[in-house]
């Protein structure tokens, strides 16, 4: 196995606003959540995924996508990359008409998850995916392999299932993949195990990794990543999130940990944690959302103002 020195910079893209909200059962009202975003907009992140264009039936939460969406492009288009997750071609429309820069296709590697989060077989999925890559014009497409180390109902995730969406996504055109560990079950072992096979099947390619922290392992699975060359990892402020259709799935790899880790190791990331903790604060005392990350539990997160520690 090949080793890499750590990387000197991380990408940390923010899925709060996506991920984060969309396990908050009570509806957040549009104004709290441009609020938030907007907040966060000012941390340093060079991208972030706003929302999802998804059935408001199956996440209701998500009802306001378009508002929401419009809101962001109207101030940050051209300064900040918008991402919006999509689990079908209506989806698409949907992001394609607000204006997005990245739509962000999620299809699981197991069958059992992507039935039970999209009604679909995975084969559907891809063909659906193929469909999205032919009309996404300047768009650009992600792909998010959702369940790519573990499935909730059907246990470890063989490589060969995640290898299988990522062929079909770059033969269709896709211009970048995520791998989530939905659930937040992988150990560092055996993320190193699954990234070497992906390693020696797609070289260097960058990949984004998404991960859950519902173990408490997310930031050692990051460490044992950047130790195969993987830079772009996915997090969200305040640590929310979790798929309402994964069992057990608890919130993101938090923005902050994963910025207070990286840059105490002299891994730049570009972000203020210091702004980052001073939204979440506003998140937890204005708009009432339950935090979850190591530095909000800390004297810094509980005292900082943005600045005050300089
Ligand atoms: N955006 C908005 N509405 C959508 C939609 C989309 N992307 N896709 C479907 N719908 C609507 C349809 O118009 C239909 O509405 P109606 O009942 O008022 O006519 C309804 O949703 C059901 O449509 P159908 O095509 O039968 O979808 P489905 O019931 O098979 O559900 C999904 C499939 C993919 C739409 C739904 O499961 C979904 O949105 N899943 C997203 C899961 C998710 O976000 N998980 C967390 C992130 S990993
Ligand atoms: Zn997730």
């Amino acid at each position: 196995m090949n080793f890499h020195p750590l990387p000197e910079w991380v990408e940390i893209m923010e899925v709060c606003p996506r991920d984060g909200f969309q396990s908050v059962k009570e509806f957040i009202p549009t104004e709290h959540k441009v609020a938030i975003i907007d907040g966060l907009a000012g941390t340093g992140i060079s991208s972030m995924e706003v929302t999802s264009f998804v059935s408001p039936k199956a996440i209701p939460q998500m009802a306001d996508a378009a508002d929401v969406m419009a809101e962001f492009v109207r101030k940050w288009k051209g300064k900040i990359t918008s991402i919006a997750l999509i689990p079908n071609l209506r989806g698409a429309e949907g992001a394609l008409a607000s204006g997005v820069d990245w739509m962000n296709f999620v299809i699981s590697a197991s069958e059992d998850h992507n039935q039970a989060n999209t009604r679909r077989s995975v084969e559907e999925s891809l063909a659906e995916m193929e469909k999205v890559a032919g009309m996404k014009g300047s768009t650009k497409l992600r792909v998010s392999v959702a369940t790519a180390f573990a499935c909730p109902f059907a246990g470890p995730v063989a490589p060969e299932k995640v290898i299988r969406v990522i062929d079909r996504a770059f033969e269709a055109g896709a211009d970048g993949v995520t791998m989530a560990d939905t659930i937040g079950t992988a150990d560092p072992k055996y993320v190193t195990s699954t990234l070497s096979v992906i390693r020696e099947k797609f070289g260097d390619y960058p990949f984004t990794l998404h991960l859950h922290d519902t173990y408490g392992m997310a930031l050692a699975n990051m460490v044992a990543a950047m130790g195969l060359g993987f830079a772009s990892f996915d997090a969200a402020a305040g640590g929310l999130g979790g798929c309402p259709f994964a069992p057990g799935a608890a919130g993101n790899a938090a923005t902050e940990d994963m910025v207070n880790m990286a840059e105490r190791m002299g891994i730049a990331t570009g972000i203020d944690v210091l702004k980052v903790l001073s939204v979440v604060r506003t998140m937890e005392s204005a708009y009432g959302l339950r935090i979850n990350s190591h530095l909000a539990a800390t004297k810094l997160g509980r005292e900082s103002d943005e600045g005050c520690c300089s």
